[in-house]
């Protein structure tokens, strides 16, 4: 990549990475096929499809985004190699516990954005009636029967854990409500889902979920909510970088928080009914803004890096704070590569700016900070590259091409999927 164009053009926002993941999932509680729309072309629901065949259902897609899943049968276990490829397999615990009577998931050990710990989703499997193991390598989920509706409080709002046990509790008997329940888009675009598939849904998008189960599931035709992160993204990439873009399909109201930072920062926004407009002319000094991490509706910490990546460019110290991962900031130190100066402090990054970056070789260690460093070497004078960034396509639906439609100058060189990531996109 080569820093020092400003953005101008639009953009079109793609399907929710993480509210397809989920949905994928949800296939699995039918024996109907689940027609979906929008759903991400990202490697990570490439490898969701691979997954689902593996525990015996169908996947067909067309190469546009449209993407059937059929599970007639489903067997109990993900084979590991492909669990441990992709966190977010965590999800498939309860679909497959609910209808098979057992999961079994290789364990998710930590990775590099923090422990990623899943004992509340067990504890919820275990309120409702299974018997959960745990090996060193492996969790085993068994029910004698069929799952019981219970109450589920929850310690902390895990995102993948509630999906997870709601949609256990969709084919549970009785009532299950979860307390403390996850808000996220993506968590409401499932439940959205659901209740197409014939679920009793109650609460999506509050911290209480009410789900009235033991109905029989059946397909039906869902279309994947826009992806606010991506958007988010964007936003702040026009920002760090200046200029004028207009981003479509931009699910406003999901993103209100780091709207208001970005105002606050000095950056012009228009927002109309499904459109962002971001603006900052080149003369305009960007404002040193603190931010601290927080659960929907908080400031997304899957924008954390991005906002890091912004603030090296503005005026004056904030702190950025991470409550949600105690390990979330890798793209610091890289970003400090580039001639940015961050002090970490536990949960605390002290930003000072504005910094003149400069073009570097960086190391992407997950898909946010990958992002991170997009933006920044958008900023930097000379070249950068951009090493492991097929971290990038996990989660970015052609990213290379939207930049260079923006007028960013950057190229994908080829290998960078490593052997074992290579998965045809969904
Ligand atoms: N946690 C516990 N115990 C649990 C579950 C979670 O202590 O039983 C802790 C975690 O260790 C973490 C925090 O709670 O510190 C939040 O974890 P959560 O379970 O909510 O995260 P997740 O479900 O594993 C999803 C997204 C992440 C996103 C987080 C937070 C998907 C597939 N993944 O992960 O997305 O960062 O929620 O919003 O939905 C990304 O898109 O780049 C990404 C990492």
């Amino acid at each position: 990549m080569t820093g020092g164009h400003r953005l101008r053009g639009r953009v079109q926002v793609a399907g929710s990475k993480n509210a397809a993941l989920a949905i994928m999932a949800a296939s699995l509680l039918t024996p109907e096929p689940l027609h979906l729309r929008n759903v991400p072309r990202i490697l990570d629901t490439a490898l969701m499809a691979e997954i689902v065949q593996a525990v015996g259902g169908r996947s067909k897609h067309d190469g546009e985004g449209r993407i059937t899943l059929q599970a007639t049968q489903v067997t109990d276990r993900v084979p590991a190699q492909m669990a441990q490829r992709m966190r977010a397999s965590i999800v498939l615990l309860g679909p497959l516990l609910a209808r098979t009577g057992e999961g079994r998931l290789t364990r998710p050990g930590g990775d590099q954005i923090g422990a990623r710990r899943v004992e509340q989703h067990l504890r919820g499997f275990r309120a409702m009636g299974a018997q959960v193991e745990e090996t060193e390598h492996e969790i085993i989920a068994r029910s004698q029967g069929r799952l019981r509706g219970a109450r589920i409080v929850l310690d902390l709002p895990t995102v993948t854990g509630t999906e997870s046990l709601v949609m256990a509790a969709t084919l549970a008997e009785g009532r299950t409500e979860i307390f403390n329940a996850a808000r996220e888009p993506h968590v409401q675009d499932l439940c959205r889902l659901l209740n197409k598939m014939g679920a009793d849904v109650r609460g999506a998008g509050t911290d209480q979920i009410v789900i009235y189960g033991g109905r029989r599931l059946r397909g039906t035709d869902h279309q994947i909510v826009p992806d606010y992160l991506e958007a988010g993204t964007y936003a702040i990439a026009a920002a760090a970088a200046g200029g004028d873009v207009t981003i479509e399909e931009c699910p406003n109201e999901d993103l209100q928080q780091a709207l208001l930072k970005l105002e606050e920062v000095g950056v012009q926004l228009e927002q109309r009914n499904r459109t962002l407009r971001v603006r900052r002319d080149p003369g305009r000094t960007l404002q040193a803004v603190d931010m601290g991490t927080w659960v929907h509706p908080g400031f997304p910490t899957d924008l954390q890096a991005q906002y890091m990546a912004l603030m090296t460019q503005a005026q004056g110290s904030c702190v950025i704070s991470e409550y949600i991962f105690e390990n979330r900031f890798q793209h610091a130190t890289e970003l400090n590569r580039m001639g940015a100066s961050i002090e970490i402090n536990g949960r605390d990054a002290l930003v000072t700016g504005p910094r003149q970056l400069q073009g570097a070789t960086v190391g992407v260690s997950d898909i946010r900070s990958g992002a991170a460093l997009v933006i920044a070497a958008l900023c930097a004078h000379g070249v950068s590259a951009i090493e492991q960034a097929w971290h990038l396509d996990r989660g970015y639906e052609d990213l290379v091409e939207k930049f260079v439609a923006l007028g960013a100058d950057l190229e994908r060189r080829p290998a960078a999927v490593p052997a074992g990531r290579r998965v045809e996109p969904a």
